[in-house]
């Protein structure tokens, strides 16, 4: 397809967990991952980049990360894979397995916190660049953006005045009216709202965190939410427990494709749901 210039594939929420464990709900993490990659290859023959949003492993474990890297490994060895850190992350282990942010090319320089910038392309002279968040608070579900990370972000979207920029953080920058989530939304949600009103360069925000597809905007910058390759939690938990981990739908995925179409060019999402768990 001429016209899809970069498919950015989003696998969000992949829970993997230790060899032979499974998470409460009785889904495998390296099931769902794997069944994600192979619906999204059945799709299209080839992905320019991967970006994982958060909540990569469940328990932040150094043996969960190992399963991530070995369940990552059906990848073509060669596309660049992102990530982003959630509420079941932990920093120290994650880097234990994956590395530090030390090569990249605008690393949170307190190095407290997983946040970089990356280029994914150059269209028409401009780059596209992603910018990565990391909202997670240590021993919290809440998301937070305390002013350290506001601050990297302002200075990081002024250093790239001239290029078209992809945020990418695992919480929710807003409420959804879903009574588990609204109490895990970023803290923070009017201070980057008014941050990035001062920047017209951000074009679209992924997320993951909700395990399930929406869409809302925020300055005026759409959002996009992932659903999670593990599974989905329900959007009402109506005459149910809340505490009851009720899987009634399907595991998904996104593929964002950049797409020219001569006139304009622009983002697409596409929501897939892989066959239920
Ligand atoms: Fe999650």
């Amino acid at each position: 397809m001429e016209h899809i210039k970069f498919s950015l594939l989003q696998l969000s929420d992949t829970h993997l967990q230790a060899a032979g464990k499974r998470l409460r709900t009785g889904d495998s993490g390296a099931d769902g991952l794997k069944k994600a990659i192979e619906k999204a290859y059945g799709i299209q023959e080839k992905f320019d980049a991967v970006v994982l949003t958060g909540d990569l492993v469940d328990r932040g474990s150094v043996d969960e990360y190992r399963e991530l890297k070995a369940g990552l490994s059906l990848l073509p060895k060669d596309l660049p894979v992102f990530f982003c850190l959630g509420n079941h992350d932990a920093r120290d282990a994650f880097a234990e397995v994956f590395g530090s942010l030390e090569a990249s090319a605008l690393a949170d320089t307190s190095n407290t916190h997983y946040q970089y910038s990356a280029p994914l392309f150059t269209f028409k002279g401009q780059v596209m660049r992603l910018v990565v968040l990391d909202t997670l608070e240590p021993g919290k579900d809440q998301g937070r953006l305390c002013e350290q990370r506001l601050q990297w972000l302002r200075q990081t979207l002024s250093h790239y005045p001239n290029d078209r920029i992809v945020l990418v953080m695992h919480h929710l920058p807003f409420l959804t009216g879903s009574s588990l989530f609204d109490s895990m939304v970023v803290d923070e949600r009017r201070q980057l709202d008014d941050l990035l009103a001062d920047f017209k360069t951000v074009e679209r925000i992924i997320c993951g965190h909700f395990h399930r597809a929406c869409v809302t905007q925020l300055a005026a910058i759409p959002v996009v939410v992932s659903p999670s390759t593990v599974h989905a939690y329900p959007l009402s938990y109506r005459g149910r427990q809340h505490e009851a981990l009720v899987i009634d739908e399907p595991a998904g995925f996104t593929i964002h494709r950049f797409i020219d179409d001569s006139q304009r060019a622009y983002w697409v999402s596409h929501f897939v749901q892989q066959s239920p768990a």
